[in-house]
């Protein structure tokens, strides 16, 4: 879809529909709102007066063939309270109106921003949301009727003067949108269509095509390291795994800059191997690997931005699968740390092929950790489907991330990693378990886990289990695969 800008003014635009929002106030019908109740003699003051024209959030009202202006048609989007009202609202706007009028099959749209928002941040952010709310999870559907996807959005409201920051910001979004959509492909997946093979293949296309250095881990290279933790989950398959590492070097590195390294859980699927999972709802263990995606998405956009720090993404990927080759409740694995394992528990396999991804992170010399997983079933009881989990070792790191996730518009929460949780995870017979003992607090358990091997590294983990996937359409994003933490993930590290 194109999206572009177009500085002419926006009444004599012709247009399938004409899109702008309306704050929930004491009279809705100010600034832009009010010139257009102008140019249709009326209308919307009446609309206002008849109560249909409130600005409560995402109202929508349709006018079509509104008098007075070149469009077919007129929606007004309910933008909420004035002073709640940020970037997430006018991502969320722009992504719910595009979603409203492609039901309706509009094709073309001219989205206009209100009278304070002609920047780069708004172009950005309707960019972000109308890219990401035209995508669907359509590719294997071989009747493409009801295909009713939109062509081209003209973004309005900007004068020649403004045009500079608006290109700027519709950049930024589209690098950003795509690198979303890309993720969110590879998650909606199926397993025998993105086995850790290809996954690695496609990783590897999109590395040489962003100009990414890519190195690929093959079986053979995995035991030679010693990455004894994944390899025990790999074990189980007849796929063999891979280690997808993807480098992204800056033209001009700034000396005693961070190296970040972003580590992505990629189990293409997750039976829960031994330990096996219920049938109810096992066909969505194909998303286990959404933290990988996103880690993959970032780094396509981090090269498109030409971030300033070096980036190194770990994805370490392979099936969790029952059978007589795999790994048994019980059975004790050495980490390539060194550390000894009892995987308790087959269906904890993310933190243990996390552990080798980080320890070999750290190998490559990142001084920064990030890795995104989707860990556990725990973190969907804590926080549902509407926070991301992070979990830090470093304060400071943890608040740049925060403040990432903030300015995104992404909603994260952090929970605790107190040191009393360490004895959750202290071994019986070897020197850690991959289990705690049934003391509840599932989704800390598995992060002190995964901190083992962090070690004095900062680091964070994002527990993305309950939001990587949408169970319901929103009005600004269709089910499935959500692409979450990308967007703060690029800010972080464009930031650093
Ligand atoms: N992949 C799952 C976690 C998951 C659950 C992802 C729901 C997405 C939605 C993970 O590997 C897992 O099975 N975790 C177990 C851990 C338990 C055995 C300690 C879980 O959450 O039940
Ligand atoms: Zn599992
Ligand atoms: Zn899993």
């Amino acid at each position: 879809m194109q999206i572009k800008l177009d500085t002419r003014p926006y009444a004599g635009l012709e247009s399938e529909a004409l899109v702008t929002y309306v704050f929930e106030e004491g009279d809705p019908v100010q600034g832009r709102v009010a010139e257009i109740d102008q140019a249709t003699g009326g209308l919307l003051r009446r609309l206002a007066n008849s109560g249909e024209l409130t600005g409560k959030t995402l109202e929508f009202t349709l006018v079509h063939a509104p008098a007075g202006l070149k469009a077919a048609r007129l929606l007004l989007v309910g933008a909420g309270k004035r002073e709640q009202f940020n970037g997430a609202t006018l991502r969320k706007i722009a992504g719910a109106a595009l979603r409203h009028l492609k039901a309706k099959s509009v094709k073309q749209i001219a989205f206009l921003v209100r009278e304070n928002d002609a920047n780069e941040e708004s172009a950005q952010v309707v960019a972000e949301g109308i890219l990401a709310a035209n995508f669907e999870s359509d590719k294997y559907k071989t009747d493409k009727k009801n295909d009713k996807s939109v062509d081209g959005v003209a973004l309005v409201g900007y004068s020649d003067a403004e045009r500079a920051a608006g290109e700027k910001g519709l950049t930024r979004g589209r690098v950003i949108a795509e690198a979303q959509n890309f993720t969110r492909d590879l998650v909606n997946e199926p397993s025998n269509k993105l086995t850790p093979k290809i996954l690695a293949e496609k990783a590897e296309a999109m590395a040489r095509e962003a100009g990414l250095a890519v190195d690929i881990l093959d079986e053979k290279k995995i035991a030679e390291l010693k990455m004894g933790a994944l390899l025990s989950v790999a074990q189980g398959s007849v796929e063999p795994p891979r280690v997808i590492v993807v480098t992204y070097t800056p033209p001009n590195p700034k000396p005693g800059a961070p190296i970040v390294a972003l580590v992505g859980k990629a189990v293409t699927f997750d039976t829960g191997g031994i330990s096996i999972k219920p049938a109810d709802g096992m066909e969505k263990m194909k998303y286990d690997m959404a933290g990988g995606a996103t880690m993959l998405g970032v780094m396509r956009a981090l090269a498109a931005l030409k971030a300033a720090v070096k980036v190194i993404c770990v994805v370490p990927s392979t099936e969790n699968m029952p059978g007589g080759k795999a790994q048994k409740p019980g059975d004790i694995q050495t980490a390539m740390s060194g550390k000894t394992i009892e995987v308790l528990n087959t269906d904890a396999e993310g933190r243990l092929i996390l552990a080798d991804a980080i320890t070999y992170a750290k190998q490559l010399g990142a001084t920064h950790l990030v890795d995104a997983a989707t860990l556990t079933g725990a973190i969907v009881v804590a926080l549902a489907n509407i926070n991301v989990g992070v979990f830090g070792s470093d304060q400071p790191w943890t608040d740049k991330l925060l403040a990432s996730a903030k300015a995104t518009g992404e909603k994260m929460w952090q929970m605790p990693l107190d040191e009393e949780y360490r004895e959750f995870i202290k071994g019986a017979v070897a020197d850690i378990q991959n289990i705690g003992s049934g003391k509840g607090g599932g989704a800390i358990t598995g992060a002190m886990f995964i901190k083992e091997f962090a070690g004095d590294t900062p680091w964070i983990h994002l527990d993305i289990a309950g939001t990587a996937w949408n169970d319901d359409a929103k009005p600004w994003l269709a089910k499935g695969p959500t692409g979450v933490a990308l967007r703060t993930l690029v800010h972080l590290v464009m930031a650093s």
